[in-house]
């Protein structure tokens, strides 16, 4: 659901024309391909939608040629790495088994009814699937990759669920009039300049009483990494820390109660190409000979998911 006339009241501070202006040809050169891709999707609904089981999604009564037309138009959305999705007989299997995340997360979070949540850095909004499987009453994901918020638009045309958007913003276009009796932030530390900074703004966002999800890369280490160059083949990584200094920032911008809910270390089995994610995944990212480290010889992804309160 991307019309602004469709986006809640409550986000009347957001800025929600320059969201609506980012679905154009201007923003992104594969707009209009991805576009048709969705107009292109057979007029089809699920009949039975669950967002409790690991692939999100249910039955589609549909001929052999409408699914074959959704699975071409869902096709013309890759890369997708974030779920799995269940569509009728549609299985998108996704680069990461994110349900694998969901389920080390959703103990701390429990019953989540009535709550108003916000992803920051949601994607494609799987979690936000799966957070309004656990009750929550209307979840925002902000997302500034294009295609991610297409994937979602796509995958709202089958749901039509009326609590749940995916808007192209980042979290610094973000001002804090609205808040959130829950702030998610997973995956997205790590590309911030300023780690502090994006705390901070988390911490705005929360409601008094509210609690944020904290989930990143971390190093089991004296001191927090600042890669110089690539972090298993990625560019745009500022910091990975070690939990001493997480929970400091956490702290200093304002949360108490912060708390380790998990640490794991990602696995092949978690994140890796398939038919649905073509390009390279974490086995070229790893040193073939030890895959206790990166290509680059820095420790392998450790991650880990931190729940604090406001
Ligand atoms: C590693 S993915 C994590 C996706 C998902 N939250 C998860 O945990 O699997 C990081 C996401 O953060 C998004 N992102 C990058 N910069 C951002 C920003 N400034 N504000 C919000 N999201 C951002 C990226 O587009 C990407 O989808």
């Amino acid at each position: 659901m991307t019309q602004a006339s469709e986006w809640p009241s409550w986000l009347a501070g957001w800025p929600l024309d320059l969201a609506r202006s980012r679905f154009s040809p201007e923003h992104h050169g594969d707009f209009e391909r991805w576009q048709a891709a969705v107009e292109r999707m057979p007029p089809l609904a699920l009949t039975d939608l669950n967002l409790s089981q690991g692939a999100v999604g249910g039955s589609i009564i549909a001929s052999p040629d409408e699914i074959d037309a959704l699975e071409a138009s869902l096709q013309q959305l890759h890369p997708w790495r974030k779920g799995p999705f269940q569509l009728g007989p549609i299985y998108i299997d996704t680069e990461w088994r994110s349900d694998w995340k969901w389920d080390r997360l959703a103990p701390a979070m429990g019953d989540l009814s009535g709550q108003r949540i916000l992803d920051i850095g949601g994607g494609n909004g799987y979690f936000g699937w799966r957070l309004l499987g656990a009750g929550a009453a209307a979840v925002v994901g902000i997302d500034p990759t294009l295609l991610f918020c297409m994937q979602h638009r796509a995958i709202q045309r089958l749901f039509d669920h009326p609590s749940h958007w995916v808007l192209p913003l980042g979290i610094e276009e973000i001002p804090a009039t609205t808040t959130f009796n829950w702030v998610l932030s997973m995956g997205v530390l790590y590309h911030r300049k300023d780690p502090t900074e994006h705390i901070r703004q988390m911490f705005a966002l929360t409601e008094p009483a509210g609690q944020c999800v904290m989930e990143t890369l971390i190093v089991d280490a004296d001191q927090s990494l600042y890669p110089k160059g690539r972090y298993a083949r990625m560019r745009n990584i500022g910091v990975i820390p070690n939990l001493d200094d997480l929970m400091r920032w956490m702290g200093e911008a304002g949360y108490r109660d912060i708390r380790v809910i998990d640490v794991s270390a990602t696995t092949l089995k978690e994140q890796r190409a398939t038919a649905w994610m073509r390009f390279e995944s974490l086995d070229k990212a790893l040193n073939p000979q030890d895959a206790s480290l990166t290509v680059e010889g820095l420790p392998a992804p450790l991650r880990a998911i931190l729940v604090g309160t406001r």
